[in-house]
């Protein structure tokens, strides 16, 4: 049996003109730190990774001990390519410059190491996010201004998915590609072309317990599905909601649905739950070439103009029709 592998198709990308050599091996690296990732991850309590590592990240949040190791290996594994300009991670405060001693490249790489991190020690999927930005701000060392570009800019965007199987989900701007990790070759075996999200669907994901912190037009749309067969939408929704948004997207890639962490009253002075430049525009990147929608309810997410490195946002993405009229319900009110 032939298999297409992540390198043959990444090189069969570059031919075709839609990557240059250090994109490639740029994608190439980050595949290569998911595997390490994928390894630790599934060692679990045999290497003693589970539980807290002691420390809390910008986002005043308590770091989990594979937040660190997951961390780490990204920020090692991408340093001495020269392929990268800079990197910013959800797990790091600043920019993180490249060693003095290694050459720059012209790309900016930005992740969630580990994204769904309080499913760890229960043993759930766990994932890691992507981004890809061009370098285009002045020589030296890229300050945060450097990275204040909107989603419509990424070279790339992907995520890994650490389930069952390992996934690696990417696009380029040319469709949404996976491949699945063959443990025994060590290598991306390509086992989904062209990902695509049907339009319609009778599946959405949220976390019901902040229902009443959130907006009229949210509560309107999800007590709409709820309602079911005997309200205006005539039929039955189904709701799944894992708390790794890797997960729950994937599943969404899979076979449709609607994903949601919308503006409520207990995150709205941070203006959102989810970081845009790690999480929300690489997921949007990927759901749009997909042929679904992104949006915080009030606008693409993909056009947001960033304010911050660990900027929030509200997120509403998945099948286009659903998240058109969760945002026609945003529009009416
Ligand atoms: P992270 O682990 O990187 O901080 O991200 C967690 C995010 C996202 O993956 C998930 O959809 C959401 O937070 C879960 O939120 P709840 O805890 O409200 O369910
Ligand atoms: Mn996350
Ligand atoms: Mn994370």
């Amino acid at each position: 049996m032939s298999r297409v592998t992540l390198t043959q198709h990444l090189i069969e990308q570059q031919r075709a003109g839609r990557i240059n050599p250090d994109l490639r091996l740029l994608i190439e690296v980050v595949a290569r730190a998911v595997k390490a990732i994928s390894v630790n991850v599934s060692k679990g309590a045999l290497a003693g990774l589970l539980g807290e590592a002691g420390t809390d990240n910008i986002q005043g949040e308590a770091q989990k001990k594979l937040d660190v190791i997951a961390n780490d290996i990204l920020l090692q594994a991408n340093e001495w390519g020269g392929h990268l300009a800079a990197m910013a991670s959800e797990e790091v405060e600043e920019v993180h410059q490249i060693p003095f001693d290694y050459p720059k490249g012209g790309y900016l790489l930005l992740f969630d190491p580990l994204d769904g991190s309080s499913n760890i020690d229960v043993n759930i999927s766990v994932g890691t996010i992507f981004s890809v930005l061009r370098n285009v701000g002045q020589p030296g060392d890229p300050s945060e201004a450097s990275f204040m570009q909107s989603g419509t800019e990424q070279a790339a965007a992907g995520y890994a998915l650490y389930g069952p199987s390992t996934m690696f989900i990417l696009t380029v701007g040319h469709g949404v590609h996976g491949f699945t990790l063959d443990r025994e070759m060590g290598s991306f075996v390509y086992t989904h072309p062209f990902m695509t999200i049907p339009q319609d669907t009778s599946e959405y994901a949220i976390n019901s317990s902040n229902a009443r912190y959130w907006e009229p037009p949210v509560q309107r749309y999800v007590a709409e599905l709820q309602a079911g067969k005997s309200g205006p939408r005539g039929r039955d929704f189904n709701m799944r909601w894992v708390a790794s948004m890797v997960a729950d997207v994937h599943r969404i890639l899979t076979r449709g649905g609607v994903f949601m962490y919308p503006l409520d009253e207990k995150c709205r002075a941070v203006g959102g739950k989810l970081r845009l430049m790690y999480e929300a525009n690489p997921m949007a990147m990927i759901v749009e070439q997909a042929g679904g929608a992104a949006s915080t309810g009030r606008e693409r997410i993909m056009t947001i103009q960033p304010q911050k490195l660990h900027q929030r946002v509200p997120v509403i993405l998945g099948s286009a029709n659903e998240v058109e009229i969760a945002c026609s319900y945003h529009r009416e009110s």
